[in-house]
């Protein structure tokens, strides 16, 4: 028997509205339905069984290769591309390419640099979520922009202190782009680093910094590798 493919879906902030039409019918009607409780939120109508991803990736796959032993459809929900620093990473580890059918939305990266109206296939794309600074602060150095995931411990605030004291000139130019994808809750803050350390945002935000260091040439960039569930 040839098992059905689980479908792995990005989701925006702009929540169904974010999801193909020829994918909607098929999170609504999943047998098994797993994601973030923001992901799951927003499809409030989905009739399947729900799984947290709280419960651990671990018993999240379990769950998902019984669904897909029993011949019953399931849906992972992921935030942006569940590709790039999510959950995708970690569901290889657990599933052969194959057996995985990913449709990406947006990333929150493309999200924030469309909401600046800048270029960005010249920017370090940096993660501070459940990850150590330094390598954010080596790879601000390789590129002339860098946007960077914060997640509720590395604040920008933090991420901006750290900046500091690698050496980044305290009027530096930076912007906070919160809650992309939302149309009513989406917004954008230009700011400098040293203001930074005094401003709070809300939790979901990508903080985008304009190098004012020379590119540093013996800092290799950071790779995008990621284990990541939300
Ligand atoms: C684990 S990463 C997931 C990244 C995701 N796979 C992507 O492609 O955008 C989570 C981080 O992405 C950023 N993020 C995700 N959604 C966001 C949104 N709607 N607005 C602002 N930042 C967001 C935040 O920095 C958040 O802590």
């Amino acid at each position: 028997m040839t098992h059905p493919r689980i479908l792995v879906i990005g989701v925006t902030g702009a929540g169904q509205g974010s999801v193909p039409v020829a994918y909607l019918d098929q999170i609504l009607t999943a047998d098994v339905l797993v994601g973030g409780s923001r992901q799951l939120d927003y499809f409030p109508e989905a009739r399947g069984e729900r799984l947290t991803l709280t419960c651990g990736i671990g018993a999240a796959a379990d769950r998902l290769r019984a669904a897909q032993a029993a011949g019953q459809r399931a849906v992972v929900l992921a935030s942006g591309d569940p590709l790039c620093y999510g959950i995708g990473s970690s569901l290889r580890r657990f599933f052969a390419a194959e057996e995985l059918l990913f449709v990406p939305a947006p990333t929150a990266y493309q999200l924030a640099f469309a909401a600046l109206g800048e270029a960005w296939h010249d920017a370090a794309l940096l993660s501070a979520h459940n990850r150590p600074l330094d390598t954010v602060v080596a790879g601000v150095r390789t590129a002339p922009k860098a946007a960077i995931l914060t997640d509720d411990r590395q604040t920008p605030a933090v991420i901006a202190q750290a900046l500091l004291e690698a050496g980044l000139d305290p009027t530096t130019r930076c912007a906070v782009c919160e809650n992309l994808g939302d149309a009513e809750q989406q917004r954008v803050v230009m700011t400098t680093l040293t203001e930074l350390l005094e401003q709070t945002f809300a939790p979901l935000n990508v903080l985008v910094v304009w190098n004012s260091l020379p590119p540093d040439a013996s800092v290799s960039p950071p790779t995008s590798e990621d284990t990541d569930a939300e």
